[in-house]
């Protein structure tokens, strides 16, 4: 949308209500600055893909490191840990090397520490099926929050038609969320891409994670595309992709099935970009959880555009824990078909997810400038908008336009607990209460000294 037609609604909307000036030259920044933020989704140093060659010819001067070459047996039983690390030693020390893991076998490998830096040009070429011992009890207690982990990696390269699969059904099963007698324990990451820089991850499938599926931790500059993910709706703490203090992260075309949120984006976070997203089973695609522990959290320039959210617990929600500091800022959502989610839009300043009941707490990360734009569909929950935000640190600017969500039975609504913000166009379920709040009132001045303003 341009600033034309947005100064024009803008002025339409003062004409109709004659809301507070000052407030609405407030609103007209924060529109412009929550529409034009964009994140961009190519790298100008991209890593060149048409190089690699094709895998019986010398062609494109890559060096194949084969696991076969290393004694992988790829039978699906024998233990192909070994034959996978002295690859990798190999494959990193050499310029220009693919790291091959070939089609049409399955390779059983042990937690591991894919460790860079590496040599210039590395491509992981995964085209067959790597499996993780299906025993938690067997699991190398020294790696227990790891299974295939990669770092310090620059400018490399994840690609293929191949499946990484973390057999994760006794690790589910075992979970504190699935018996409760057992101990509220971390389970292994599928796949870990950690403290890297200018990765691109492109056609893999992760699934049935121990736990999370997919992390980027400390990273810069990831590329992510056509990249599945899948875990039965109900296997405990299965995020999808979760993102972790890492900057200028593009997921495009991704296609997420999951027991948790399918994409999770956490502390220390900026300059992320979620496109053509489709997430269904799961709870949806999140920004936190941030400030557990009291801890900080900090999450600024978030942007989902296009995506499909069918039959999760939530859609887009932002969630903190009751304690903590630091801030959400700058977040825009839009182009989304919901349907039957059960809380399609979610602000909860409230999150507790721990067998224990939370204390209440003044201190709360503080929520601002999330704007909710062109969003539809259906809510199973009659409350399709919910901005449940902190007493003392309450969410401001929280924009909503042309949202319309729909719950079978006709009757759905909006809730607010210190929320502001404002709405545009259709908003449906309407969001009159983030107007509501008393102390917008207060604060508002004049309307004869807004005019000018709005006109500049
Ligand atoms: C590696 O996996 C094999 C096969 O499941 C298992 O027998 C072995 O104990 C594992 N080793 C370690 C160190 O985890
Ligand atoms: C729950 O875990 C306990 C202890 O690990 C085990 O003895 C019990 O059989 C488990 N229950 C179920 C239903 O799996
Ligand atoms: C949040 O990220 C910052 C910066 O990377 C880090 O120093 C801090 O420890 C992180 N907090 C938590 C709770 O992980
Ligand atoms: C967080 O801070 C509150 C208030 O100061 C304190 O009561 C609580 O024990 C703290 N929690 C943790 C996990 O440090
Ligand atoms: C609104 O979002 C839907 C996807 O949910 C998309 O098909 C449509 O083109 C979007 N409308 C506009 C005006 O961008
Ligand atoms: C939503 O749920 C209803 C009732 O269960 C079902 O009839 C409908 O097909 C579902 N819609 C989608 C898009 O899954």
């Amino acid at each position: 949308m341009n600033k034309f037609f947005l100064l024009v609604l803008l002025s339409l909307l003062i004409a109709a209500h004659g809301v507070a000036g000052n407030m609405l030259c407030d609103n007209i920044g924060i529109l412009e600055e929550l529409q034009s933020m964009d994140i961009e989704e190519e790298e100008e140093n991209e890593v060149e893909l048409s190089e690699i060659p094709s895998w019986n010819s010398e062609r494109g001067g890559k060096v194949l490191v084969n696991v076969d070459s290393f004694g992988a047996v790829g039978n699906g039983e024998s233990d192909d840990t070994q034959a996978f690390r002295k690859a990798w030693d190999v494959a990193c020390s050499t310029p220009k090397s693919v790291f091959l893991v070939p089609q049409g076998r399955r390779y059983l490998v042990n937690a591991t520490r894919f460790k860079g830096p590496c040599a210039d040009k590395l491509i992981i070429q995964i085209d067959g099926t790597i499996i993780a011992p299906d025993e938690p009890k067997n699991w190398d207690p020294n790696l227990p929050r790891i299974w295939l982990d990669f770092s310090k990696l620059d400018k490399a390269v994840f690609q293929g038609a191949g499946v990484i699969d973390g057999s994760g059904s006794k690790w589910w099963a075992a979970s504190c969320k699935k018996n409760k007698s057992n101990p509220c324990r971390g389970a292994p990451t599928a796949l870990t891409i950690d403290s890297s820089s200018a990765i691109r991850v492109k056609g893999l499938t992760i699934q049935n994670s121990q736990q999370m599926n997919f992390v980027i931790s400390r990273c810069d500059s990831v590329r992510i595309n056509a990249v599945k993910v899948s875990a039965p709706g109900d296997s405990p703490n299965t995020d999808g992709i979760h993102i972790s203090e890492s900057t200028n992260v593009v997921l495009q075309n991704c296609k997420i099935g999951t027991g948790d949120d399918c994409i999770s984006i956490v502390n220390a976070s900026s300059n992320i970009k979620m496109k053509r997203i489709y997430c269904g089973p799961g709870h949806g695609i999140s920004i936190g959880s941030l400030g557990k522990d009291n801890s900080t959290g900090i999450v600024t320039k978030v942007i989902l555009d296009t995506a499909v959210i069918r039959e999760t617990t939530n859609g887009l929600r932002i969630k903190t824990w009751q304690g903590g500091s630091g801030y959400v800022r700058g977040v825009r959502f839009q182009n989304v078909q919901m349907d039957n989610v059960s809380n399609p839009i979610i602000i909860d300043q409230f999150y507790c997810d721990s067998p224990t009941t939370c204390e209440n707490q003044p201190s709360a990360v503080k929520i601002s400038e999330v704007m909710y734009q062109n969003i539809s569909g259906t809510t199973i929950s009659a409350k399709a908008i919910k901005f449940d935000c902190s007493d003392s640190v309450p969410c401001s600017n929280l924009v909503l336009s042309n949202v319309d969500l729909e719950k079978e039975d006709g009757t759905v609504e909006a809730y607010c607990h210190s929320a502001q913000g404002f709405g545009y166009g259709v908003v449906h379920p309407s969001a009159d209460c983030l107007n509501s709040d008393d102390k917008r009132a207060e604060i508002a001045e004049p309307i004869t000294e807004d005019i000018r303003h709005t006109e500049l």
